[in-house]
């Protein structure tokens, strides 16, 4: 296989063996055609990230006003002022928070600290897959359990995976790339079912679910994820956090480096928190232009899955020969959504999408109708 061969041949400085079996094993896992998507450059109509198109609260700005001149200054290691808005906005311990470079960095840490090697991470079959990559990083085995035909989490499938090798089970709430929310009543039953530990990436829950994070009082297999990064619009601070039992936040935190939030990344994570407002107006903005794109792409005959979130499913075969053609398409026209076939088991019919400012999403209607109608010539 080439690309194992280079990587061998570029890893020259002496390393044990062992961490070029880890690589190999993450490039073949890739290979298989499961990779995260990473934009290659932007385009003008890119309704390809979940980013916030109304942006932060309009107060973010006074702070990076105010606090530019202070960034000289470490940022606090304990995150003692975030720590205490959301231990109150929660009511959850101060001692059961710990934060990370957004939920990417907080799902790298819990992963690579607490799977060995020979340990199974399960997850579903159709979600957000980074926490796959960093078990394999860490010498451990991602296993898959199925979605049923609505592309929700089957949770009997999911428990009848559990063995004793399995050491954490992670699951998206609501998932990405579907948008699909799950009921608080399967996630609590599945803590309740295993002894694994149970981590429930919550990045997107303000647009939609019922959150889980309080009951990390009761039970001590419960991780819950959440970031600033999404509804807060705050992605390029890279500021994110979970909840979970003392005793393992403890060791998380010591086993991580002192300074990873920057100073101007927790002043504006404190401030978002504050605007209530600004996050109503995502989610009811977000709401506004996800039926105003699934209602368009039905109206043109394309089949989309019914999300009530920030992202959705659409399937654009037979319309167009596969997801990638369709998005090649819209490459030429300086326009992009997720290609389907960056996340495992969705194969290559269905494109993901996340809407944007209403103007942007006209213009994507608009290039859509366009491609359709030139496919029919
Ligand atoms: C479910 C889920 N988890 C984690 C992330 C990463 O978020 P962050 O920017 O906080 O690292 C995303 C972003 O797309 C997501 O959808």
């Amino acid at each position: 296989m080439k690309l194992l061969n280079i990587q061998e041949k570029f890893i020259k400085v002496k390393r044990p063996k062992y961490l070029i079996k880890l690589a190999k094993n993450l490039i073949k896992f890739e290979e298989k055609g499961t990779k995260v998507y990473i934009p290659k450059e932007r385009y003008t109509i890119d309704l390809s990230l979940t980013e916030n198109p109304l942006k932060f609260s309009k107060k973010i700005l006074k702070v990076i006003d105010k606090e530019k001149y202070n960034i000289n200054h470490y940022s606090d290691p304990y995150n003692r002022e975030l720590k205490k808005a959301l231990s109150k906005k929660f009511g959850i311990h101060e001692n059961k928070l710990i934060f990370g470079a957004g939920a990417d960095g907080i799902i790298e840490n819990i992963v690579r600290i607490l799977i060995n090697p020979g340990e199974k991470l399960l997850m579903p079959d159709l979600t957000f897959l980074n926490a796959s990559f960093a078990a394999i990083i860490a010498g451990g085995k991602p296993i898959f359990s199925k979605m049923n035909k609505e592309f929700h989490i089957d949770f009997d499938n999911l428990k009848n995976k559990i063995d004793k090798d399995t050491k954490m089970i992670f699951l998206c709430n609501p998932n990405n790339p579907t948008g699909l929310i799950e009921s608080k009543k399967d996630i609590i039953d599945l803590v309740k079912s295993t002894d694994a530990l149970v981590v429930v990436d919550e990045a997107n829950i303000e647009f939609g679910g019922e959150s889980v994070i309080k009951y990390v009082n009761n039970f001590d297999n419960l991780i819950v994820i959440r970031t600033f990064s999404k509804a807060y619009g705050l992605a390029g601070m890279r500021i994110g956090y979970c909840a979970g039992n003392e005793e393992l936040m403890y060791y998380m935190w010591r086993l991580r480096p002192p300074f990873v939030n920057t100073y101007i990344a927790q002043k504006c994570a404190l401030e978002a928190l504050k605007d209530r407002k600004h996050i109503e107006k995502t989610r009811k903005y977000i709401g506004n232009e996800r039926n105003f794109l699934s209602k368009e792409l039905r109206n043109m005959d394309f089949y989309v899955v019914n999300s009530s979130t920030n992202c959705f499913l659409a399937k654009v075969t037979p319309h167009f020969k596969s997801s990638t053609e369709f998005n090649n398409l819209l490459h030429k026209n300086d326009c992009n959504v997720v290609d389907g076939k960056n996340f495992r088991s969705l194969g290559t019919d269905y494109v993901r999408i996340a809407p944007q400012l209403h103007s942007t999403n006209i213009k994507f209607v608009k290039i859509v109708d366009r491609l359709l109608k030139e496919k029919a010539k």
